[in-house]
């Protein structure tokens, strides 16, 4: 496949979004943005976690409160956005600014923590400039420079992926970002192949047990969705395109034993010129969601199926059945106000209203019938996001399911979720511990116990936010005990941007 079209998309997108700089008229010493997000964090704690992380370069070793399993060795990396401002210029959006990449490392008794600012191109370039140079996702600084590729403007702040012996820092419209596992040192924008350079790599690839890859890439005004297979040493088995018009913006997607499941939200790539590139993007309810899937072998093998307009971020996994049904789950609300309310609302010091809540649902797929269904798996009260598996059951049958939730919107003292639950869906059984109302949890991912069941004895490793004194800490609960809270705990000595994404390297 070619990429050039992706390259003239974002050089397109470039010139149009400085005719807006230009019409907005926007100057560096008067940032409302900035001012405005100073001014509310002096009363709003919470809101620290949007700020920008203090330093460049964070290590620490503290000691952990608990019991560390002997057996839960290795390392958990963790991706999100830790640079929001450059030069005065506060990014608009949380989803703008770089991306900073941290390692937890434990010893036993002590946890060893370790972050850097991913080097990318674009964070060099702006580093030595002083000053926000290019367009982000929303985002568009004073008099941008010219936009040469995608990876000229990639910030690599949303996802991890150990894979291959390689650790690369993932953004969703460019190329991985190589990064050194030990020092994390930035090594450079990866391709796997020269084919492939350059091409868009979304940040939720999903890997089955035995090291396959599998992702896609969307390629808004070539209207393609491009799609990789990768081995498990890092080499490109295939590549392809689907024609998908008009282009949605899909963040994840699901992997059967034999199909790619993409579901793309009517959220349509409409007018590029004079806006970021969120903002080229319109909400159309009035049009269905589209569910695309794909034959594994055959690239060009597909089909289409149709959905209520509905948003979802993240699933949690995909299974078939050998009767042709396809079941997966994934978190889902009515539109995309997160994205273009929410998100905006923090990088100005407001607090989101919240206004579309996100639940957990369960899809069904029949290519017999080419027919596909969705149904809701908790009360409407319960709002869930971040869904992730036992990763050896990728791309399987799963029965069970981690997430963040959020359960009582009155009693919150933050707009982000509460706490962390596990659902037995065979059991239809819901476990669930609520952190301190000061804490603000982030990802939470499930480790198994080598040797052990899939899906049986293994841990629920996550970080977590604490506007009460400032700090950012990991948590460890046992799987069969999550209510009764962490086995083990550390406490970093600062607190860190709220971040995205992680994956925890054996
Ligand atoms: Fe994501």
């Amino acid at each position: 496949m070619t990429y050039r079209t992706n390259r003239r998309e974002f050089l397109r997108h470039a010139g149009a979004a400085m005719s807006l700089a230009g019409a907005a008229g926007t100057t560096i010493a008067g940032d409302p943005v900035q001012n405005a997000f100073e001014q509310a964090l002096t009363a709003t704690p919470w809101l620290n976690a949007f700020a920008s992380a203090q330093q460049n370069d964070y290590r620490s070793t503290v000691e952990i409160n608990g019991r560390w399993p002997d057996e839960l060795r290795g390392t958990l990396y963790r991706n999100g956005p830790a640079r929001h401002e450059v030069g005065g210029f506060r990014y608009r959006h949380w989803f703008d600014g770089d991306g900073m990449l941290h390692a937890y490392r434990s010893d036993g008794t002590r946890l060893h923590h370790r972050a850097r600012m991913i080097e990318t191109p674009k964070y060099q370039a702006e580093t030595a400039a002083g000053r926000a140079l290019y367009p982000a996702f929303d985002s568009v600084p004073p008099n941008p420079a010219e936009v040469s590729s995608a990876d000229a403007i990639n910030p690599a702040n949303i996802s991890v992926l150990p894979h291959h012996g390689k650790l690369l820092a993932l953004w969703e419209a460019g190329s991985p970002l190589e990064v050194d596992a030990e020092t994390l040192d930035t090594l450079g924008v990866y391709a796997f192949s020269d084919e492939t350079a350059g091409a868009p790599f979304s940040a939720h690839p999903r890997v089955e047990p035995d090291g396959t890859l599998w992702n896609f890439g969307y390629l808004s005004s070539a209207g393609l969705m491009a799609l990789w297979h990768v081995d498990s040493s890092g080499r490109v088995v295939k590549t392809g395109t689907v024609p998908t018009a008009p282009m949605g913006m899909p963040h994840d997607f699901v992997v059967t034993s034999r199909h790619l499941v993409i579901l793309i939200a009517p959220l349509h790539y409409r007018t590029p010129e004079g806006t970021s590139f969120l903002g080229a993007h319109e909400w159309e309810p009035d049009h269905p969601a589209k569910i695309l899937v794909v034959d594994k072998n055959d690239f060009s093998a597909y089909r289409w199926l149709e959905l209520p307009a509905q948003w979802v971020f993240h699933f949690g996994n995909g299974w078939e059945e050998k009767n042709g049904i396809i079941h997966f789950d994934g978190a889902r609300a009515d539109s995309p106000a997160l994205m273009f309310d929410d998100f905006r609302a923090l990088m100005r010091g407001e607090r989101p209203r919240r206004q579309t809540s996100v639940r957990q649902y369960r899809y069904q797929v029949d290519l017999r019938r080419n027919i596909a269904t969705e149904a809701p798996m908790f009360d409407e009260r319960f709002s869930t996001e971040f869904p992730t598996i036992d990763p050896r059951v990728s791309c399987r049958r799963n029965d069970r399911l981690v997430m963040l939730h959020r359960k009582d919107e009155k009693q919150a003292l933050h707009p982000m979720f509460c706490g962390v639950s596990l659902y037995d869906m065979k059991a239809d059984k819901l476990r669930s511990f609520d952190y301190p109302p000061t804490v603000m949890p982030e990802e939470h991912l499930f480790v198994p116990t080598p040797g052990s069941e899939p899906e049986s004895d293994g841990w629920i490793v996550g970080t977590a936010y604490d506007f009460g004194n400032l700090r950012t800490e990991l948590n460890v609960f046992d799987v069969a005990h999550l209510e009764d809270g962490p086995i083990a705990r550390a406490e970093l000595p600062y607190a860190l941007p709220f971040g995205l994404h992680g994956k925890f390297a054996a």
